[in-house]
């Protein structure tokens, strides 16, 4: 590589000025066909439920990285913000995914039959603490089904979908986004019923998982990411255009910064077979069942 001052540039021959510039044109020539070959050799991340919350945070993440990512969601043409980051970084790909539509699931492992993906975030769930211990007389069961069938069925059932592209990546990796809420070991208040019954199962289903892919080679994680502050309301410029119930969260230490996303990243970075089945906080922290 050359560095070279305008003034000292003026100041050489002009022999000696042909010559830097051959060999800044011959470093370019070079660099630009290392820097394709970088970007093809770039690990793949398909991300569900990519629209909003966590799945919009670690889209930037990755994307910022240089990672190849699908970014799915259910409905393209309403996410905003994640097109705007797909205008933003040509590394990402919006496609439309509705993880408990079957017909959905396969056409999307079809158009990308033959592709490594290195890692299979399932992300997107209902992320509810809909009916609190004051209302447990009154839940809605048929939106408590709903709740299992997205939470759990669908993250199996993109996984299975996608099995085959993890086990051509050099990764290997798939994730379950899960909740502490899960933890059957930690519950102390009787809130949340549906989404926390969801959780754990979604726990019971990828811990098996883990074990028959294991074999394989592939490592099936089951992180649990906490609130995080996706919004980086904790640095607002303004504190009073934050909503009214960040302030609350905020003010009780309820949040994890904008960097506990990053800290995921590294943290799925490092799994390794050992790791598979392990149920994960986002700090490390092994969380009992
Ligand atoms: N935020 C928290 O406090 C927290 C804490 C612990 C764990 N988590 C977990 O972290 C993950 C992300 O949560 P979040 O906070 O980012 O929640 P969020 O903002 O509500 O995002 C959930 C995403 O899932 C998508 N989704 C819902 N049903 C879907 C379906 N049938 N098919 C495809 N996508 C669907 C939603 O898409 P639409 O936009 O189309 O509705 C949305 O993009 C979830 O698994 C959640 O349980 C969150």
């Amino acid at each position: 590589m050359i560095t070279i001052t305008a003034t000292l540039y003026r100041l050489v021959s002009a022999g000696m000025r042909a010559a830097i510039l051959a060999s800044a044109l011959a470093t370019i020539t070079l660099a630009a066909p290392a820097a394709a070959e970088a970007q093809k050799n770039a690990p793949t991340i398909l991300i569900t439920g990519a629209s909003t919350g966590h799945g919009l945070a670690f889209t930037e993440e990755y994307a910022r990285l240089g990672w190849h990512v699908i970014a799915t969601c259910r409905t393209p043409a309403k996410a905003d913000r994640l097109n705007a980051l797909a205008g933003k970084f040509p590394n990402v790909a919006v496609e439309q995914l509705d993880i408990v539509d079957d017909t959905q699931i396969s056409a999307l492992a079809e158009k990308y039959r033959g592709k490594a993906i290195d890692v299979l975030m399932n992300n997107a769930a209902i992320n509810t603490f809909r009916f609190g211990a004051r209302n447990f007389a009154k839940i809605d069961y048929k939106w408590f089904e709903e709740v299992l069938v997205v939470n759990v069925i669908g993250p199996m059932k993109v996984s299975e979908a996608f099995q085959e592209h993890v086990a051509a990546s050099r990764q290997k990796k798939i994730i379950a986004m899960t909740s502490t809420g899960g933890s059957i070991a930690e519950v102390t208040v009787p809130i949340a019923i549906p989404y926390r019954a969801s959780k754990a199962g979604l726990n019971m289903a990828m811990r098996s998982y883990s074990i028959a892919l294991k074999a394989k080679g592939i490592i099936v994680s089951i992180i649990a990411p906490g609130t995080v502050d996706t919004e980086d309301y904790m640095n607002a410029k303004d504190p009073s255009t934050v909503p009214a119930n960040y302030q609350t969260m905020i003010k009780g230490n309820l949040l994890a910064p904008r960097t506990a996303i990053n800290d995921m990243i590294k943290l799925i970075d490092r799994l390794t077979l050992e790791d598979s089945g392990v149920f994960y906080e986002w700090t490390g922290r092994v969380i009992p069942w």
